[in-house]
This record gives C-alpha cells, sequence and structure tokens, in this order.
C-alpha cells in the first residue's frame, strides 16, 4: 500500500493509542503494530450476539430492502449463511457502541454487510463457500469510533477539518481491524480501508484504481445505504429512485462498476430480470432532499 499520513489518533475500544495524528501508515508500520499486539481476540457467533440476528430480520423488512429481499427462498439462504458467519469481540464492541452511540451508523453497518453480502452471492462465483475469506464482516465503518460523536452527528454541512475527521475512519478502520485480527490483509481491515476508493482513482485514503469485486460491493451498498437514510445533516432521505440514479451517475462517471448498479436495480424491479441484460435508463426524473448538505462544505467564507 501507499504511505498514508492520517489526520487524527488511532485509538482501539479500550483507549490504547496505537498511533499519534501525524503518523505515516503504511506495511511496514503495521507489522510493527502487529507484533507488538499481545491480545488474541476470540471468534464468536455473530447472530448469537444480542440482537444482532432479529435487528437485521427488522431491517431488511423495511422500504425499499423489503422489495430487495421479497424473493424469500433467497432472503432465507442468505440469513442461513450469515448465521454461520463469525467475528472477533472488538467488532461486536463496535456495534454496540454504535447501538448506545449513534444508531444510524448501528443500523447502517449491519445493512451494508447484508446487501454486500447478498450481491455476492449472485455476482462471485462460490460466494458461499469464499464468504469468510473475502466478505469480512459488519465492519466497513469499524474506524467511525476514532471519529467524535458531535461530528458524526452534526446538522449542518461540515468544514474542510471536520471532513478531515470524518475521512480519517477508512484508515484508522484498517489499522485497528490489522492490529485486531493480526493481519494486513484480513477482508475486514481491506474493505474497512477501501470502501471509499473509487474506479477513477477520486476515492481516498490511497486514490487507488485497482478495486477488487467484493470492495465494490461494499462501496455500493455503503453510499445506496447512505442515501436512502435520513440523517442529522439531511432530516429528509433520497427516495429510492433518486438514490438509484445517483448511482447510476457515478457508474457514467466511472466511478464504480456498471454491473453491480444493474444487479441492484435489478433487484429493485419486479419480477428482478436479468442484470446482464438490463436497459437503464439514464434520465434522471427522482425527488432528491431540498435540504441536502451532503457533500456541502461550509468553512463560514
Ligand atoms: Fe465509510
Ligand atoms: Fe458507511
Amino acid at each position: 500500500m501507499k504511505n498514508v499520513q492520517i489526520t487524527a489518533p488511532v485509538i482501539t475500544l479500550e483507549g490504547k493509542e496505537l498511533l499519534p495524528a501525524g503518523a505515516i501508515v503504511n506495511h511496514d508500520i503495521m507489522r510493527q503494530l502487529i507484533v507488538a499486539s499481545q491480545d488474541t481476540c476470540k471468534a464468536v457467533s455473530l447472530f448469537g450476539y444480542g440482537t444482532v440476528a432479529s435487528d437485521i430480520r427488522e431491517f431488511m423488512c423495511r422500504p425499499p430492502y423489503d422489495i430487495i429481499y421479497s424473493n424469500k427462498n433467497d432472503a432465507e439462504h442468505l440469513l442461513g449463511l450469515l448465521e454461520k458467519v463469525m467475528v472477533i469481540q472488538p467488532i461486536l464492541g463496535s456495534l454496540d457502541y454504535f447501538k448506545t452511540n449513534d444508531f444510524h451508523t448501528y443500523r447502517h453497518t449491519l445493512m451494508v454487510y447484508v446487501l454486500s453480502c447478498y450481491m455476492g452471492c449472485f455476482i462471485i462465483p462460490d460466494f458461499e463457500n469464499q464468504l469468510k475469506d473475502i466478505a469480512g464482516a459488519p465492519s466497513h465503518d469499524f474506524g467511525k469510533i476514532n471519529v467524535p460523536l458531535s461530528i458524526l452527528k452534526k446538522q449542518g454541512p461540515l468544514n474542510s477539518t471536520e471532513l478531515l475527521q470524518i475521512r480519517h475512519h477508512s484508515i484508522a478502520g484498517y489499522c485497528l481491524l490489522c492490529y485486531y485480527y493480526k493481519s494486513l490483509r484480513h477482508p475486514s481491515a481491506v474493505l474497512a480501508r477501501d470502501h471509499h476508493e473509487r474506479r477513477n482513482g477520486q476515492g481516498y485514503p490511497q486514490g487507488i484504481t485497482d478495486i477488487s469485486t467484493m470492495v465494490e460491493l461494499v462501496i455500493i451498498s455503503d453510499v445506496y445505504d447512505a442515501l436512502l437514510s435520513p440523517r442529522d445533516y439531511r432530516l429528509e432521505a433520497f427516495d429510492n429512485r433518486s438514490a438509484l440514479e445517483t448511482i447510476t451517475a457515478m457508474a457514467e462517471n466511472r466511478e464504480i462498476s456498471w454491473d453491480i448498479v444493474k444487479f441492484l436495480i435489478s433487484q429493485n424491479r419486479t419480477g428482478k430480470p436479468d442484470y446482464k441484460t438490463l436497459q437503464v435508463s439514464l434520465a434522471k426524473r427522482g425527488h432528491s432532499p431540498e435540504k441536502n448538505n451532503y457533500g456541502i462544505i461550509d468553512d463560514g467564507e
């Protein structure tokens, strides 16, 4: 990986500072952190923990996910796969933290994981047998434990300093998950680091263009779920049509893969047509929120 300079410290759930603000992150630095790590994290069942399984089932019934998961056989098949997923304790700790302090991030984390795995079942050959090795866990935004809640939940536009603090979460999540998993290449760590990258190199933290299909599944699930959710900075959410149009525009702009966008659109249509032959309208007729501060930087100038 490239050298990435961090703008804020990386701090574990237990309050231990792994790296100070301004440090450079690369594989050599991460190897040193992993060697110094004493703790071994036990893997436990995701669905056996607290209300995770019942919360996922409930969130899957809310529009528009009720349409996406309307094929009962496919939905139950997916849930059967997820029932076997084992995760390390710190991931459950982060879910508890978000559930208590920022419920949006809790729900979002679970739904991005579920949607990316659902799409993986159709798009990635032999996904079921590879789930453990490529799909990680509900942890793409793990690094948000290092972003102040006042910024995560801010009403109104962010200023550029706050934007840098939010962006810190992708590299912070990578560092923390490498540390907990004692691996530089664990899928959870890589997905946390790369889920804001874009095919055209306009993403962060590295600006890479070579993006795996699994990472793209998380990228698209992440943007889609974020648009559909009301937030403190945007009290009205995008409607489903305008969310899909926004994602279509990202594919037009070569930020993300057309195939995955077409698959997501096909799952929103009755009869779920074959995505490979799907015709996608490029007309923009959806209704996006009037007061939308997403992507708007306000430095008070
Ligand atoms: Fe994120
Ligand atoms: Fe996210």
